[in-house]
C-alpha cells in the first residue's frame, strides 16, 4: 500500500474539481491465501474506473452488474459506463437488497438474470452495494456454474471494512442469519470512499460499529483514532475514510490470512455477534440494523467479560462512551432471556452444543470462551435491556 502523488498540475489548484483534489489519497491491501491472492483498492473515484480493474482480473465479453436498487440509482450508471468502456456487455439487475431480502428467493431471481444473460464460467459478477448485496451476489457467484469471478464493490462503510473482504457469502433462513452460504473469495475488491457521502447517517454509524469492533479486538490505536476523528468520520471526509477503511481492512486481512475458514482466530471478528445475532433473530430481521445490533452486542459481551473478571469496568465505560458519542444504540427493548438464549443456540458459533463467546480481556485483545455461566450471559442482556 502507499500514497500516490498528484500527477496533474490542476490538482490542489483553487479551481480543481473536488474529485480531482481528493484523488491523491489511495491505498491498497493485498490478501494472500493458499488458493488465491487479491487486492483491495481504496481510492476516491475508484468506481468510475472499475471496468479496467474488472478487465485486468476477469477479461470476458459479458459480465453481470448485480446492484442494490438505491445504490444503482446513485452509482449504477457510472459503473455500467465504466464496464462498457472496458469492453463488457453488462447484464444488470437492481433489486431491493435489505436484510429481509437476503433470501433464496432473491438468489433465484439473480440466477435468472445470469441465465437469461447467458453468462459463462469466465464472466465476472460485480456486486455493487452494501453487505446484503455482497453476501447475496457473492453466494450467487459462488454457485452459478459452480463459481464465476466475483468483484466486490462495497458502497457502505460496513461492507467496506468487513463483509466485502474475506470471502464469506450467504443468505438468511427463517432459522437464523447466514446459516446457508459458502466461503468464496473475490478476484478484487474496489472501494470508492466518495460514495460514503451519500450514505444515510444511520448506515454510516452501523459501519462504524464494526470499526470499533476491530479496535477492541486488535488495535487500541484504531479505537483512539476513531474517538479522535469522530467528527470527520461522521462527515465522511474522504481522506479520513481512506485511512479508516485501510486500517480496518489491514486488521481484517491479517485475521483472514491467518484463518480463512474460521477454525481459530477468525472467530475473534465475531466479537459482539453472538448477542447481536440473537437480537436480530428475535426482533425480526431488518427491524434493527446489523451494525446497531453489533453495537449492543459488544456492550453485552463486555459486560459478560466484566462479570467473569476478565476485564475491568473501565473498558466497558470506554466502549459505551465511544458508542454513545457516535450516536449508536446502547439500550434496546428485548424479549425474555429464555427466547434470547434459544436464539443464541442456533448461532453458527455454537460448537458441541456450547455457545462460544468472544470476550475482551483488555482493549485490543479478546479471548474465546465456551464455559460462560448463564448468570454472566444474563448480566450481558441486563446491561443493554431498556
Ligand atoms: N464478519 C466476520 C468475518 O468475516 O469473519
Amino acid at each position: 500500500m502507499g500514497a500516490r502523488e498528484p500527477s496533474s498540475p490542476w490538482l490542489g489548484g483553487p479551481e480543481a474539481p473536488i474529485r480531482a483534489r481528493q484523488a491523491h489519497t489511495m491505498a491498497r491491501v493485498t490478501i494472500e491465501l493458499p488458493q488465491c491472492r487479491y487486492d483491495v483498492v481504496i481510492e476516491p473515484g475508484a468506481l468510475e474506473n472499475v471496468g479496467e480493474t474488472v478487465r485486468s482480473r476477469a477479461p470476458h465479453d459479458r459480465c453481470a452488474l448485480l446492484a442494490d436498487r438505491t445504490v444503482s440509482d446513485l452509482h449504477g450508471r457510472s459503473v455500467e459506463h465504466s464496464l462498457r468502456r472496458a469492453g463488457y456487455e453488462p447484464v444488470t439487475s437492481a433489486l431491493e437488497l435489505g436484510e429481509a431480502n437476503k433470501t433464496f428467493d432473491t438468489v433465484q431471481r439473480l440466477y435468472d438474470v445470469l441465465l437469461d444473460g447467458r453468462l459463462e464460467r469466465r464472466s465476472p459478477v460485480i456486486a455493487l452495494g452494501g453487505g446484503v448485496t455482497g453476501d447475496t451476489a457473492g453466494f450467487v457467484a459462488a454457485t452459478y456454474l459452480r463459481g464465476v469471478p466475483l468483484v466486490q464493490c462495497p458502497t457502505t462503510l460496513l461492507a467496506m471494512v468487513d463483509s466485502s473482504v474475506g470471502g464469506k457469502t450467504g443468505v438468511n433462513v427463517p432459522q437464523g442469519k447466514n446459516l446457508i452460504g459458502a466461503f468464496y473469495q473475490p478476484v478484487a475488491v474496489v472501494i470508492d470512499p466518495l460514495v460514503l457521502a451519500t450514505l444515510p447517517p444511520r448506515a454510516l454509524r452501523c459501519g462504524l460499529a464494526e470499526c470499533v469492533k476491530h479496535g477492541v479486538i486488535r488495535d487500541e490505536s484504531l479505537f483512539e483514532f476513531i474517538r479522535a476523528r469522530l467528527p470527520q468520520i461522521l462527515a465522511a471526509d474522504p481522506e479520513t475514510m481512506v485511512e479508516l477503511v485501510r486500517r480496518n481492512i489491514e486488521i481484517k486481512a491479517a485475521v483472514v490470512m491467518q484463518d480463512e475458514r474460521e477454525t481459530g482466530v477468525r472467530a475473534h471478528l465475531n466479537f459482539g455477534h453472538t448477542f447481536a445475532h440473537a437480537i436480530e433473530a428475535t426482533t425480526g430481521y431488518g427491524k434493527i440494523e446489523h451494525g446497531e445490533a453489533v453495537s449492543l452486542g459488544m456492550l453485552a459481551a463486555t459486560r459478560t467479560a466484566v462479570e467473569l473478571d476478565l476485564c475491568d469496568k473501565a473498558l466497558l465505560q470506554r466502549l459505551e462512551a465511544l458508542l454513545q458519542a457516535a450516536d449508536m444504540p446502547v439500550r434496546v427493548e428485548l424479549p425474555p432471556d429464555d427466547e434470547l438464549t434459544a436464539a443464541m443456540q442456533l448461532d453458527k458459533k455454537v460448537s458441541g452444543g456450547r455457545t462460544r463467546f468472544v470476550l475482551p480481556d483488555r482493549m485490543g485483545n479478546v479471548v474465546v470462551r465456551d464455559d460462560v455461566p448463564p448468570g454472566c450471559v444474563r448480566a450481558g442482556w441486563r446491561e443493554i435491556r431498556r
